[in-house]
C-alpha cells in the first residue's frame, strides 16, 4: 500500500484515462453552483461524453437528481475502447438493442428523459439504452459533436491525454461546461485567453482520489476495502458555469502588516531572497507575491502571484492581465515586460540553461538576475469605476 500524489501530468503522457471520479467528489462540486443558482440545472439537457452508466458517477448523480434538478433530458456516451466500458452493463444487456457483437466495438448511448417504469419518478432506474454509435464514441465523432450540440451542458471528467483536445471541443460549441482538468491547463492557449477574459474560470473543489480499474497497481495505488484509488494533487474543475466563490472577495490586509506578522511570508522572502519585502521583478515592471493569500490591500500596481491565485479569483477585485513564461505575449501585449539587454541574457543562459527572458526573476545584489521564480500570474486591483 502506498501514498501520495501522482502527477496528471504523467497520467497523460502514459495515455492512462482510466480515472474515475467519486460521487461525493461530483457533489461537492456541483452543490456550488447549485446553492449559487437553484435553477441552474432546470430545463436543460446535459451530456456527460466519456460515462458510461454502469461505472460513471456522473451519471449516477445526475440520475438521482433528474428530478430535483428539473432536468430536461440527461445523455450518457460510452466510448468502446474505454476499459470500464467493455464490461457489460445490465441497461445494455436487458435491452432490446442489446447485439453481442456491437459491444466491444461501438460506443453506446444512454438517455434518462422519462419515467420508464412509472414508479412516479425519474431516477436511475428510468435510464435507457437507447444503441450503439455508429462508431466507437470518441467525443470528437461527428455523430457525439452533434450531442453535444443539441445540450446545453457538457459535464465530465475527460480522458486526460486528450485535454487539449477536450477543451477545444467544448470551446467551439459555445455551450456551458464543467469538465475536470490538471491545474496546469491554465497555462494551455485554449485555456488561458479564456480565463483572462472571464469566458472561463475554475470550479471550487479539488478532487483528489479517483478510481482505478482493478488489477492497476503503480506505486500511487491504494487499494481500500478491495477498491483501488489513485491520488493527484493537481485536478481541479474547468467551467463557464458560474459559482458563488467567484464572486466573494479575497480578504487582504495592507502590505506593510503583511511583512510584519505573517510568518509564512517573512520565510518564503527570506529564502528566497535574503530580506524581507515584497520585490520587484527585474523583467517586469511589477511586484512578487509570493503566497496568493498576501497579495497587499494597498498596491494598485501590477503584481505576479502564484496560479493557485485562480481558485480565489474574483473578477470584481482584479484583472488577470496575463502570465509569465509567455513570450509572444510578452513582446506584443505587455506594457510591463522589461527585458534585460542581450548581453545580460546570454550571460544568464550561460549559468542557467533553463533561464528564459520571458520568465519573471529578481536582481541580485550584482545586478544580474536570480534563479528565476516559478510561474506567476498578472494581476491588477480593479479601480473604483472600471468597467471591464
Ligand atoms: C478520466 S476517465 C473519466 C471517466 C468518467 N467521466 C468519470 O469521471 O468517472 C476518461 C474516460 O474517457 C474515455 N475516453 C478515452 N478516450 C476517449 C475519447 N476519445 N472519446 C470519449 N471517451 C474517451 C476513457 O475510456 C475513460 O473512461
Amino acid at each position: 500500500m502506498a501514498s501520495g500524489n501522482s502527477n496528471l501530468g504523467a497520467a497523460k503522457t502514459a495515455k492512462n484515462d482510466e480515472f474515475y471520479t467519486q460521487y461525493s467528489d461530483i457533489e461537492a462540486e456541483m452543490n456550488a453552483y447549485v446553492e449559487f443558482n437553484p435553477d441552474v440545472f432546470r430545463d436543460k439537457t446535459i451530456l456527460l461524453p466519456c460515462d458510461d452508466p454502469e461505472w460513471s458517477n456522473f451519471t449516477k448523480y445526475f440520475a438521482a437528481n433528474f428530478d430535483r434538478f428539473g432536468l430536461k433530458k440527461l445523455i450518457s456516451t460510452s466510448y468502446a475502447k474505454g476499459a470500464g466500458n467493455k464490461q457489460l452493463s445490465l441497461f445494455e444487456q436487458e435491452s432490446p438493442l442489446y447485439d453481442e457483437d456491437l459491444h466491444e466495438t461501438h460506443g453506446k448511448l444512454f438517455v434518462l428523459e422519462r419515467d420508464v417504469d412509472g414508479d412516479g419518478v425519474v431516477d436511475s432506474d428510468d435510464i435507457e439504452f437507447t444503441g450503439y454509435l455508429e462508431g466507437d464514441g470518441d467525443f470528437r465523432s461527428a455523430e457525439v459533436c452533434a450531442l453535444r450540440d443539441e445540450a446545453d451542458i457538457i459535464i465530465t471528467n475527460p480522458p486526460f491525454s486528450l485535454f487539449h483536445d477536450f477543451i477545444s471541443w467544448i470551446v467551439d460549441a459555445n455551450k456551458l461546461f464543467i469538465a475536470i482538468g490538471n491545474l496546469n491547463a491554465v497555462k494551455y492557449v485554449e485555456v488561458f485567453p479564456k480565463l483572462r477574459s472571464s469566458e472561463m474560470w475554475l470550479g471550487t473543489t479539488h478532487p483528489k482520489r479517483f478510481r482505478v480499474p482493478d488489477g492497476v497497481s503503480t506505486k500511487d495505488v491504494i487499494v481500500e476495502n478491495g477498491i483501488s484509488y489513485q491520488t493527484f494533487g493537481n485536478v481541479c474543475w474547468f467551467t463557464n458555469v458560474d459559482h458563488g466563490v467567484r464572486h466573494e472577495p479575497m480578504l487582504l490586509d495592507t502590505m506593510a502588516h503583511n511583512l510584519k506578522f505573517n510568518k509564512k511570508l517573512q520565510k518564503k522572502l527570506k529564502d528566497k531572497f535574503g530580506t524581507v519585502a515584497y520585490p520587484h521583478y527585474a523583467n517586469y515592471d511589477a511586484l512578487e507575491v509570493p503566497l496568493a493569500p498576501c497579495i497587499p490591500s494597498d498596491y494598485d500596481g501590477v503584481m505576479g502571484v502564484p496560479i493557485s491565485f485562480l481558485d480565489r479569483h474574483n473578477p470584481d477585485q482584479f484583472d488577470l492581465l496575463g502570465m509569465s513564461g509567455d513570450l509572444g505575449w510578452a513582446t506584443t501585449e505587455c506594457t510591463f515586460f522589461r527585458p534585460p539587454s542581450d548581453e545580460v541574457s546570454a550571460l544568464c543562459r550561460t549559468r542557467n540553461r533553463t533561464w528564459r527572458v520571458q520568465k519573471v526573476y529578481v536582481n541580485d545584489d550584482d545586478g544580474l538576475p536570480l534563479v528565476p521564480i516559478y510561474d506567476r500570474l498578472f494581476i491588477r486591483r480593479k479601480k473604483a469605476g472600471d468597467d471591464q
